[in-house]
Parts: structure tokens; sequence; C-alpha cells
């Protein structure tokens, strides 16, 4: 029933694009969101739980990077001065972050089910969806909420190093590649996220401290918030995660 990871083209490109293989049904559908601050560990626990559960991998900051590879004259100009907020480490606007999550509903359908990560960030963000996925017929299982001491998540980011041809993300000590500055998955390049310089992310901490505990409030009142300390081996986290979603009544 597992599909193979990676098949995210309708959530990248957006514009009616269709991944290769739609996945089959899962026995289970998980339908999670990702919630946590910057470096955390989001998106290396999403890859671990797409590998393992079937679903798709949902990335904002995904799209938003896609987006930064297209020439400046294919990019809307709603599109560029999200980038330029990105840059700085800043939120994108609601509004810009909606109409992509709207144009790619039909990922919400996707068959294996779908973890959202990095959405929703803010109030305004959550009661959007809530309203999408009413509207789609579809509930969610879970909202996953990593928490972690600031000092391992500034190491974290500090150390984290990102394939620039296929995204695939590493970190120089924790979890390095097998070659120096050379992706395991796909023998790119490997770079450092022009948003993980200190003064953006300072920038981003900061925007995450200002948005995000009422989101946690939004999926704590509705029973569906599952805390996971992130401390320790990505593994480790990921049974943590596992044992929190075990608990988890599907609907
Ligand atoms: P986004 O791409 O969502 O980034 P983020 O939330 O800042 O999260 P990160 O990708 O930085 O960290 P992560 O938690 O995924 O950590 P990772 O697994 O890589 O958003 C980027 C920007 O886009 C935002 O700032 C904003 O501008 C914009 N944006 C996106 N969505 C938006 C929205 N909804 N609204 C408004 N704006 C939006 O891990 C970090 C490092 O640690 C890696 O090197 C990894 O190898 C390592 N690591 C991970 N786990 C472990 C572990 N257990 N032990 C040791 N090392 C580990």
């Amino acid at each position: 029933m597992m599909t193979a990871i990676g098949q995210q083209t309708a959530w990248i490109k957006g514009a009616g694009a269709h991944c290769a293989n739609e996945k089959p049904s899962a026995r289970q559908v998980w339908r999670l969101v990702v919630l946590g601050p910057p470096g955390v560990g989001k998106g290396t626990q999403a890859e671990l739980l797409c590998e393992r559960l079937g679903v798709c991998h949902l990335s904002t900051g995904d799209v938003f990077r896609a987006c930064r590879s297209l020439p400046p004259q294919e990019r809307a100009p709603a599109i560029n001065a999200a980038l330029e907020l990105m840059q700085r480490g800043e939120l994108v606007s609601d509004q810009v972050v909606m109409n992509i999550i709207r144009e790619r509903a039909s990922c919400l359908h996707c068959g294996g089910g779908f973890l959202l990560d990095g959405f929703p960030r803010t109030f305004a963000q959550a009661i959007a969806l809530d309203a999408l996925l009413q509207q789609e017929g579809l509930t969610l299982t879970a909202a996953l909420n990593y928490v972690m001491n600031l000092d391992e998540i500034v190491t974290r980011l500090a150390g984290r190093r990102t394939c620039a041809a296929c995204g695939a993300s590493f970190h120089e000590s924790r979890r390095p590649p097998r070659v120096l500055g050379v992706c395991d998955s796909c023998g790119g390049k490997l770079c450092q996220r022009d948003d993980d310089r200190p003064e953006a992310v300072r920038v981003r901490m900061q925007a995450y401290q200002a948005s995000a505990s009422p989101v946690v409030a939004f999926y704590e009142k509705r029973g569906l918030l599952r805390s996971i300390r992130a401390e320790g081996l990505p593994e480790e986290v990921f049974r943590k995660t596992m044992s929190a979603l075990n608990g988890t009544i599907l609907s």
C-alpha cells in the first residue's frame, strides 16, 4: 500500500498539474498537520512519516522555494513579494498562502492521505483550512506539534545543508551526507538556505512566537493536538510521534 515518496508534482507545480502515479487509497488514511518552530525537525519527521505511512508531504515552504527557481518574469508579482518576505524570515501574507493552498486543494484528496508541513501558521490560516476541509468533505486526523529548546534549534539550523537540486535536507554533524557537500539522494550540491542566516533565523523565530500560540490552541480545543518533544535522534522522535498517533481515533 505504501507508495514511493517524492511524487509531489501536483503540489509543487500547482495550476492543475498531476502526479505521475496517483497514490492508491491507503487502508488507513492519515490527514495530518505539522506544527513547530523553524528547525525543530518538521521536514525530517515529514520524510519519515511519508515513507512509513504513505502520506504525501505538502510543504508550503517547498512551494515557495520551487517558485524561486523560476525565472523572475514567470513569477506572479505576489510570488515575488512572498519570496522577498521569505528571504528576510518574515511570514508570507495569509492571502497569498491561501491562494496557493486553494489552487492545490485536489492534493488534500490524495489517496495516501497528506501531511501539511508549515501550514497553517497563523490563526487565520487555521480557520481557512478548517473551512476548506469542510467544503471538501475531509477531516483531519491529528495536529502534530513538535517542541524543543531554543539552543538545540539554533544548532540544527546552523548545521543544516539542503540539496539545491532535490531539496533533501542534511546536517553537517547530526545527519551528514556520505560525501561532504554532496546529496546522498541525487548527487546535487548541498547549500545553506538563504533564510538560515542568523539574522533571518532571528526574524523567523519571532514570527513563529507571534503567530503559533493561537494555532496550537485552535487544535487543542478540537482535541486534535499531539505535542511531541523533538530532542533525540530522528528515529527516536519518529517513535514518539507514532506513539502519540496511536492514541488517535481515525475518522
Ligand atoms: P518552511 O520551509 O516551512 O520552514 P520552517 O518552518 O522555518 O522550518 P524549517 O524547514 O526551517 O525547519 P524544519 O522544522 O522542517 O527542520 P528540518 O527537518 O529541516 O518555511 C520557510 C519560510 O516560508 C517561512 O519563514 C515563511 O517565510 C514562508 N512560509 C512557509 N509557509 C508559510 C505559511 N503557511 N504562512 C506564511 N509564510 C509561510 O531540520 C533542521 C535541521 O536539523 C536539519 O539539518 C536536519 O537534518 C536536522 N535535524 C532534524 N531532526 C533532527 C534530529 N532529531 N536530531 C538531529 N538533527 C536533526
